[in-house]
């Protein structure tokens, strides 16, 4: 089943089937290993695509920036606090006018209903960079890293236990991920910050064909048999004036060697989408090794 993503965008995980992921993914392994081999391709050639950012990004950013101009194509990166955009001009009439230049759009923001708004008024495909809501592209690249160090195990039996702030975006594009692909996910967090009843009961719906199995748990019996361990900052961004409350709800949650330990698998995988915050979220006495 192959993905056109120059015909279609994406704004949520759930835009995809189990196919649609698996190709996604091998397509991607098979790019790396292109890359790596000095060959890049040609695919975007003649494609423009802005880059819309709304919040900061660092790696999301240069991923698309670099993969873009790596496959041929253009990409033009617009700091929406410079621009028109969604102030003077509304997001829909601002919408209207990137189509008239762009064969795509990639945005960073904040509300789900804004990335709605570009895709219902631009007309082109919309690529969702992260938002209050989700972060596909996030998931999608660490569902790679898992199959790159775990080649024997297929990603329907690994067990990912997400530690931490488990109502954030990444959180809920890991639970749509997990269930699409029959994975076992388990949100090990304080009841407060426990996934949103919603999104549970949209997993659970697709977890009946693909046997997912999607849990949360404050018990850390939860840790047994884990795969990978995942994290995400304390704090996402736009919520600044909850960290005090935050912190003190996650003081328990932080990630140690202690916690690596309790899941019995000396192979388990630690994995974090912003690893800024050392010290915080994470507490290492030992440093680990940084992988790439
Ligand atoms: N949950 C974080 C993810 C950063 C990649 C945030 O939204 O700030």
């Amino acid at each position: 089943m192959k993905v056109n993503l120059l015909n279609r965008g994406f704004l949520t995980l759930l835009d995809f089937s189990l196919q649609e992921i698996r190709y996604l993914l091998d397509l991607a392994h098979c790019l790396k290993k292109k890359r790596q081999n000095g060959i890049i391709g040609n695919s975007l050639q003649g494609k423009n695509i802005a880059l819309l950012f709304e919040k900061p990004s660092t790696r999301t950013r240069c991923a698309f920036e670099v993969s873009i101009v790596e496959e041929g194509g253009y990409c033009s990166i617009i700091d929406i606090s410079s621009s028109q955009f969604g102030k003077k001009e509304s997001i829909a009439d601002s919408a209207k006018v990137l189509a008239c230049f762009y064969n795509g759009l990639v945005f960073r923001g904040y509300a789900e209903k804004d990335l709605a708004t570009l895709a219902k008024y631009s007309g082109i495909p919309v690529y969702n960079a992260l938002t209050d809501s989700e972060h596909p592209t996030q998931i999608l690249a660490d569902l790679m890293t898992i199959e790159e160090f775990l080649p024997n195990k297929p990603l329907s039996k690994v067990k990912v236990v997400y530690v931490g702030d488990t109502n954030n975006n990444v959180a809920t594009a890991w639970i749509y991920a997990c269930a699409i692909l029959g994975m076992h996910f388990v949100a090990h967090a304080p009841k407060e910050l426990h996934p949103k009843k919603e999104v549970i009961e949209k997993a659970k719906q697709i977890a009946i064909n693909s046997n997912a199995t999607i849990e949360s748990s404050e018990n850390k019996n939860c840790l047994d048999g884990a795969d990978v361990i995942y994290n995400d900052v304390w704090i996402s961004m736009g919520e600044e004036t909850k960290a005090l409350t935050k912190v003190k709800l996650l003081k328990d949650y932080q990630v140690t060697m202690d916690m690596l330990l309790q899941t019995n698998n000396p192979q388990v995988l630690f994995m974090h989408c912003l690893p800024a915050f050392h010290d915080e979220e994470t507490l290492f006495v030992k440093k680990l090794k940084y992988v790439k």
